[in-house]
């Protein structure tokens, strides 16, 4: 029999029959105990890693990421070649880029995404051809442009008039053609397990649908850019069809009056597929999603007439998030009793918001396990904090893990690939954790870890006069 759910718990948060056990899909498919309990990642014990590379840490399963990469492509490959289009999918470097990581993903046949002139340098480090690069953002500045045009990034999704006009001025100077979608707002705001739509939608991305007609219009003047398509992201963490579904009738609306003017051979529906951060999600398999999305696009362009045109798909998070274990060591725990008369457990960690501010940023919940050992006492409503000066330094709002954890143990929180590494900070000065990628038993360092002299070479010191008048 389950022992009975804690005052302080959540609906959601069922009581585990085994506090130690790795649910599946939330896990990396790698994640296991080996005979001493410790958990273990592509064959690599938990407490290994942490004696070569401290705690907190980021580590990220290789063929996790690679195998998602593949499934993808080949289930948008899939869905396309049965409608008689293709499909592209580009990894959105935002969820986690290193020049690693954006090598797996090519290799694995993706393109890459990505929406700052750095993200776009990373990419371009990793050897990232410009071809297969699609860049985004809603400001760009003339210098990231240039770099973007000069490199030969294969698709910039433009995002406003001014845009469109810094580009014309800088193809003209260099003579270059540069392919361009316009992203719109398709007013569908894809939000977790339900999307909600609104005719205009109060937010800084892309053209109004009812604006996008001039833009293309005014594209199509300039012999410096080449109109491909049309570009429209609806969210992320998205579980369902619907949304996706919703957005592609709306935009195929646009896309067939645009036709009326001149090729459309493509459009691109970003991305936002969402995964399992609780053994309360249960996100659809990709194979799925991909056909239903495919499908309703096709009966969309069926019904008015058009040809299907050419797809691309934008995941970030489905790549990267499930691959991502944080270890942490505990330092302390302390039973607090809450007005309500429960106890909650506190469990201080050695990060934090700083390595994860997904669950103070966005309430996003998260699950955890004792790494170590296996703990023998019974599940107990557990709050996981960090070490910062905070108290809405929250990493695990609500879990139950085992009564007998003490300080010293580890503790891993499970995916953790996705947007934690890319949002961190150094607040508190504490020093950003490294990233080591796992695989066959084997392991290496992706991205450094930052040290104290790290943060203090950022400290310009004491001894700084104030420039003479007249200079800077
Ligand atoms: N394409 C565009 C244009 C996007 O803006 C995004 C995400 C993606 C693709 C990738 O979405 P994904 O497949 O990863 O859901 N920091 C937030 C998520 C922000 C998403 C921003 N845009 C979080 O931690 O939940």
């Amino acid at each position: 029999m389950l022992p009975p759910a804690d005052s302080l718990a959540p609906e959601w948060l069922v009581v585990p029959d085994d506090a130690n056990d790795l649910a599946s899909g939330v896990w990396p498919a790698s994640a296991a105990r080996d005979a001493d309990g410790v958990l273990e990642l592509a064959g690599v014990s938990a407490a290994d890693l942490v004696r070569a590379y401290g705690t907190p840490l980021l580590v990220l399963d290789e063929d996790e990421v690679r195998g998602r990469a593949r499934a993808f492509r080949n289930a948008f490959d899939r869905a396309a070649a049965e409608h008689g289009t293709t499909a592209q999918v580009y990894y959105a470097g935002k969820a986690f880029l290193s020049t690693t990581v954006a090598r797996w993903v090519v290799d694995e046949g993706l393109r890459v995404d990505v929406c700052t002139g750095g993200e776009l340098a990373v990419a371009l480090a990793a050897g990232v051809a410009g071809a297969a690069l699609g860049f985004h953002g809603n400001n760009k500045s003339t210098a990231e442009l240039e770099r973007a045009v000069q490199a030969g990034v294969g698709t910039i999704i433009v995002d406003s008039p001014i845009e469109i006009e810094r580009l014309a001025a800088i193809t003209a100077r260099s003579g270059a053609v540069q392919r361009v979608l316009v992203r719109v707002i398709s007013g569908v705001h894809a939000e977790t397990h339900d999307f909600l739509a609104t005719a205009h939608e109060d937010q800084k991305f892309g053209f109004p649908l009812a604006e996008a007609e001039q833009a293309v219009a005014r594209i199509r003047e300039l012999p410096g850019l080449d109109f491909a398509g049309l570009h429209c992201h609806i969210g992320s963490q998205i579980f369902g069809v619907a949304g996706f579904r919703e957005s592609a009738t709306r935009v195929l609306e646009l896309h067939a009056t645009l036709l009326e003017g001149g090729p459309v051979p493509q459009l691109n529906l970003g991305g936002g597929f969402g995964i399992a951060y609780t053994r309360d999600d249960d996100p659809a398999p990709i194979e799925l999603l991909a056909g239903e999305i495919v499908s309703a696009v096709a009966e969309g362009c069926a019904a008015r007439g058009i040809p299907v045109p050419a797809l691309s798909f934008e995941p970030g998070r489905a790549i990267v998030g499930t691959a991502g274990v944080t270890l942490y060591e505990v330092g302390t725990t302390k039973d607090v009793t809450v007005e309500s008369g429960g106890v909650r457990r506190y469990i201080s960690v050695d990060g934090g918001m700083s390595d994860n501010p997904r669950t103070a940023l966005y309430g996003a919940q998260f699950s955890a396990r004792l790494a170590s050992r296996v703990g023998a006492g019974e599940p107990q409503l557990s709050r996981v904090v960090g070490k910062h000066c905070e108290s809405g330094d929250i990493v695990v709002d609500h879990e139950y893990l085992p009564a007998d954890l003490v300080p010293g143990d580890l503790l891993a929180v499970p995916a953790t690939g996705a947007y934690c590494t890319p949002l961190s900070s150094n607040y508190n000065h504490v020093p950003r954790p490294p990233v080591v990628a796992v695989r066959d038993g084997r392991s290496r360092v992706i991205v450094r870890g930052e040290t104290i002299d790290d943060l203090l070479a950022r400290d310009a010191g004491i001894d700084g006069a104030y420039a003479p008048e007249g200079e800077k």
